[in-house]
C-alpha cells in the first residue's frame, strides 16, 4: 500500500460483500505450509450458495491489534468470532497493518440453511478477505476493484481457507500450478472465464442435501490424513494430469470428457478418504443410490447429466442449460426422495462476488 496516497481516517467505514461458495471439479486434498496445495484444482463458482458479509472498521489509536466484534445472522457466535478473530489478526500483521489501530465489526449470513452441511467457508473467508481488501483500497485513495484487487483478495482468501481463494473470480477458477494457465500460482488462484466454452456458461449444480448433519471428518483432519495416505503423490501426479485433460474439454466444450473427468475425481476423493489412516467414509447410502441413478438415467436416455461431491455426502448434479426441461422431472421424481426432508438447493455457475456497499 502506497502511504504516500493513504488518507488520515478518523471515522468509521462500512464495506460490504457478497461472495460465492464454490464447488471443486479437481479437488484440493491434501496442502503444505501456509495452506499451500499439494497439487492444482479448478471450480465452478457458485450463484445462489453466497455469504453477505459487512465489516466496520472503526480507527482508534488507543489499539495495538484489532478488536474483532461479530454477528452471524444477527446473534453472537463465539466460536465464529474466535476463528475470524484469529484469521483478521494474522492478516493483519503482515499484510494490512493500516488496519491493526480499530475495531473490526463483522455482520454475517448465508444464503443457504444452516443445517444443509454446505461448506460456508469458501464464502466466508472470500467474502471477509474482499472487505479487508476494499478497506485497504479505500484507505489508500483507491476507486478501482482491479485484477490486483481480486489477486490479493485470492492470496488472503487462500490463508482463511484454501478452496476459498476460488470464490473471488466469475464461472471458474484454477488454483495451483498448470502450464496452460497464464500466472497460475499455489499462493492464489486466477479467474478463467474468458477461455471457456460457451456451454459451461450456464451450467446448473443441483446441491441434494443428503444430510445435514456436521461431517464426521473435517476437511483440516482430511487434508492431514493425506500426508500419510500411501496413494498420496501417485494422486498429486493424477491430479495435474486430470485438470490439464479437463482444461482442454472446458475450452473445446467437450461435455463427455468433462463429465467423466469430473465424475471420476469426486470419486478418487471420497476413496482417498477410504483408505486413509484412520479410514473413514462420508458418504451415506444416499448418497451411492442418487449416484447410481444419475448414472442409469444417463446411459438410458443419453441425457448431459454428471455428479461431483464434496468433502460430505451430499451430491452436485451438474448438467448443461440444454438438459434442464429432462433433468428437471428425474431429479423431483427420482433423486429428491433421497434428500433430507427433500432439500435441494437449485444452484448454477456465476458470475462472481458482488460489493455491497
Ligand atoms: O478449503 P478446505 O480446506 O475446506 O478444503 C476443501 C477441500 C474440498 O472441498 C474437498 C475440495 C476443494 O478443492 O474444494
Amino acid at each position: 500500500m502506497s502511504n504516500s496516497t493513504e488518507k488520515t481516517i478518523k471515522s468509521s467505514i462500512r464495506i460490504g460483500w457478497e461472495s460465492p461458495s464454490n464447488i471443486a471439479l479437481i479437488k484440493y486434498w491434501g496442502k503444505y505450509g501456509q495452506q499451500l496445495p499439494k497439487n492444482p484444482s479448478v471450480s465452478f463458482t457458485l450463484h445462489t450458495a453466497a455469504t453477505r458479509t459487512f465489516v466496520t472498521w472503526s480507527p482508534d489509536e488507543k489499539f495495538d491489534q484489532p478488536e474483532v466484534t461479530l454477528l452471524f445472522e444477527g446473534s453472537q457466535k463465539e466460536s465464529f468470532r474466535l476463528r475470524m478473530a484469529n484469521f483478521i489478526e494474522s492478516v493483519t500483521e503482515k499484510y494490512f497493518p493500516s488496519l491493526r489501530k480499530g475495531h473490526i465489526q463483522i455482520e454475517t449470513s448465508n444464503s443457504f440453511p444452516h443445517s444443509s452441511g454446505i461448506a460456508s467457508s469458501a464464502s466466508a473467508m472470500s467474502a471477509i478477505a474482499l472487505c479487508l481488501c476494499d478497506i485497504e483500497n479505500f484507505i489508500s485513495g483507491n476507486t478501482t476493484s482491479n485484477d490486483i484487487f481480486y489477486r490479493k483478495a485470492s492470496y488472503i482468501a487462500r490463508l482463511g481457507s484454501g478452496s476459498a481463494c476460488r470464490s473471488v473470480y466469475p464461472l471458474m477458477a484454477v488454483w495451483g500450478v498448470d502450464p496452460s494457465v497464464y500466472e497460475s500460482s499455489e499462493e492464489w488462484a486466477v479467474g478463467i472465464e474468458s477461455e471457456i466454452h460457451p456451454v459451461f456458461h450456464t451450467f446448473h449444480d443441483d446441491i441434494l442435501i443428503i444430510s445435514p448433519k456436521e461431517k464426521s471428518v473435517s476437511s483440516t483432519a482430511g487434508h492431514q490424513l493425506m500426508e500419510n495416505n500411501p496413494y498420496a503423490s501417485a494422486r498429486y501426479t493424477q491430479a495435474s494430469q486430470r485438470l490439464s485433460q479437463l482444461l482442454t474439454a472446458l475450452r473445446d466444450g467437450d461435455l463427455d470428457t468433462f463429465g467423466k473427468i469430473t465424475e471420476d475425481e469426486a470419486l478418487t476423493l471420497h476413496a482417498l478418504m477410504m483408505c486413509s489412516d484412520p479410514s473413514y467414509i462420508l458418504m451415506e447410502e444416499g448418497s451411492l443410490s442418487v449416484i447410481n441413478k444419475i448414472r442409469k438415467f444417463r446411459k438410458d436416455t443419453g441425457i448431459s447429466i454428471w455428479f461431483t461431491l464434496d468433502a460430505g455426502p451430499n451430491v452436485h448434479v451438474l448438467y448443461p442449460e440444454a438438459s434442464e426441461s429432462s433433468v428437471t422431472p428425474f431429479i423431483l421424481n427420482e433423486l429428491k426422495p433421497h434428500c433430507h426432508e427433500g432439500k435441494i438447493i437449485r444452484d448454477r455457475v456465476g458470475t462472481g462476488p458482488v460489493k455491497l456497499c
